[in-house]
């Protein structure tokens, strides 16, 4: 997990290096830094934001340069185990995203051969591997080094006396941007304000750059990259007036949907759905969570399997991975076994060009456009509309027309009952049927953005066991549209109203016993009752979100967490 952004070009180094990791932030944003380098290489890096450490830096030598915006895998977040790493004589700098898997060794090894090593990271044994390698120039030292690492990475590296930037990709994103100058990043957005055209950096590729010229080579033989044109622009990623990444993303959701279901190759993949005899969708969080919704209403003989729990025994069908970045690393490590097992694997991805697109076999896209709010929005409710609509097609219909316009108007009235919830420390949340996953959808957005402890049940569970926590004023979210499991639910809510609870009730306009029942109500339009996730879980989004923002916890940056989980 981290950002690495890396500039040659004619511009004002220093300046493009920060406004280029700014936009990485989302991929972690404990300590920054950034190496310049000419004849002499200048760097700074701290814990803090890029904001914290990297505002206003100019250096004397301003040839081209890298940058990094660290979320802690190896050692703490501080100054020390900030990147750049540098050998010991401050020749080598090196920003990495990913996991040296063979570093305790490595080092060992450079160690004994006398390296000084000042931080607790993996990443460090890089730079002093290149040291050692020096006098067969540049570009061979880089190379023998990146040979000796196992694990994942996307690496960029500047060498004190060269204008070039090095850099390497195995498992990790790495990419492109072209206009003349070149932009080296982990991703796409980064670089949108100066270019679209993008070179996807592939499997295993190692290459320079430089002002006017890049090298790139693929298992010892020079390899040619094109640019792609990449449709989004900058003004699509930044927030347009919202206070949040993630409110602007909740309300682009009528617009996600739309373009998500107005792609004809939704029509072509529900045939070859069809005809397959059973599918594992694998995947995490809440991309999980889009899979676990389509088994509950679909007629496909179907697995839904955590990724990080996928293993050999899943064994027969093809494979169905859905993920918003393509990137998250449990994901990526089930479709490689499961690839290696045979399966034939189908994507259902957000972010074009990334890696799980380019493991699968077939692909479909959701149309959601960038996501830069840690929490999964409009990607979320675009899932659920994709494979919605896969599965009605696969019947032989397809969707009724989607309007979720009228719930983003419920922002104030929903924001007023997250007052209530921010006072508690345990929220419940309870479904039937397909809501089950609303509920757990629901508890997921609010324990990563409010930080308050919310647990998800079918409402039958209740009394196997989580009725006994249930007592006075404890909030209970219940997810009760007017569909087949209604009357179950009222006598659920029944059961915890008894029992002291707090109810916020989610349902049909005008079901008047709900709304008897409930302390707070939020009214929602009548939906087919298929579709009930992804009208309901928008009104749990913003739940989530203003509690966060009544909380003044940041819901675009929750702790610990990052948007793009590029380790297992
Ligand atoms: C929660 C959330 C995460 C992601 C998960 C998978 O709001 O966003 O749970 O859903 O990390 O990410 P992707 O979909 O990128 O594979």
């Amino acid at each position: 997990m981290c950002g690495i952004f890396g500039y040659a070009g004619n511009g004002d180094v220093c300046k493009i290096l920060y406004q280029g990791l700014k936009s990485l932030e989302y991929r972690g944003y404990d300590s920054a830094g950034m190496a310049v380098v000419g004849d002499k290489l200048n760097f700074i890096k701290d814990s803090g934001t890029v904001d914290d450490v990297l505002t206003n830096i100019t250096f004397p030598v301003n040839s081209v340069g890298i940058a990094h915006t660290r979320w802690a895998t190896h050692g703490k977040p501080n100054k020390i185990n900030a990147h750049p790493h540098l050998d010991e004589k401050n020749k080598v700098a090196v920003v990495h995203n990913g996991i040296i898997e063979n570093y305790k060794q490595l080092k060992n090894q450079l160690i004994k051969k006398g390296h000084i090593f000042k931080s607790k990271t993996d990443t460090e044994v890089i730079p002093h591997l290149i040291e050692e390698n020096l006098s067969l120039g540049n570009f061979e030292a880089f190379k023998k080094a990146v040979a000796q690492l196992k694990g994942s990475y996307a690496i960029a590296c500047v060498i004190e006396g060269s204008n070039k930037i090095y850099f390497a990709k195995r498992f990790s994103p790495l990419v492109l941007g072209v206009n003349g100058d070149y932009f080296l990043a982990s991703d796409i957005v980064s670089f949108l304000r100066w270019t679209k055209q993008v070179i996807f950096i592939e499997e295993n590729d190692i290459g320079y750059l430089e002002k006017g010229n890049l090298y790139i080579e693929n298992n010892g033989k020079q390899v040619n990259r094109r640019p792609n044109e990449i449709r989004w622009n900058f003004e699509e990623a930044a927030k347009e007036g919202y206070e949040h990444f993630m409110l602007k993303e909740i309300f682009e959701q009528p617009q996600a949907i739309a373009q998500t279901l107005a792609d004809k190759r939704l029509i072509s993949f529900s045939k070859h759905m069809s005809e397959l005899d059973k599918l594992v969708i694998t995947s995490a969080g809440t991309s999980f969570h889009a899979g676990l919704a389509l088994k509950y209403v679909s007629s496909l003989p179907l697995e839904v399997i955590i990724a990080s729990e996928f293993s050999e025994l899943y064994r027969g069908g093809e494979v169905l991975s859905i993920s918003q970045s393509g990137e998250t690393a449990d994901t990526l490590r089930a479709v490689r076994l499961a690839k290696s097992l045979d399966h034939k694997i189908n994507a259902l991805v957000n972010v074009v060009g990334s890696t799980l697109t380019r493991l699968a076999d077939k692909v479909i896209y959701t149309h959601a456009g960038p996501e830069i709010g840690v929490a999964s929005t409009k990607t979320f409710t675009s899932q659920l509309a994709a494979l919605f609509q896969l599965n009605a097609l696969m019947e032989g219909k397809t969707l009724p027309e989607i309007n979720v316009n009228p719930i983003l108007k419920k922002a104030d009235e929903i924001h007023s009952i997250s007052k209530t919830l921010s006072k508690s420390n345990d929220i419940f949340y309870l479904g039937r049927g397909v809501n089950t996953v609303t509920a757990m959808e629901g508890a997921l957005k609010m324990k990563e953005l409010a930080y308050l402890h919310a647990e998800a049940y079918p409402g039958g569970e209740l009394k196997h066991g989580p009725l006994a926590l249930i007592e006075e004023s404890l909030p209970v979210v219940a997810i009760c549209p007017s569909d087949q499991n209604r009357d179950k639910m009222l006598g659920n809510i029944e059961e915890v109203k008894s029992r002291g609870a707090f109810i916020i009730g989610l349902g049909y306009e005008k079901d008047e016993e709900l709304i008897e029942l409930s302390d707070k109500f939020v009214a929602m339009p009548a939906v087919d009752s298929s579709l009930t996730p992804l009208y309901y879980s928008i009104p749990l989004q913003m739940l989530s979100y203003y509690t966060a923002i009544e909380l003044k916890r940041n819901p675009d940056k929750p702790r610990n967490l990052a948007k793009s989980v590029t380790v297992e």
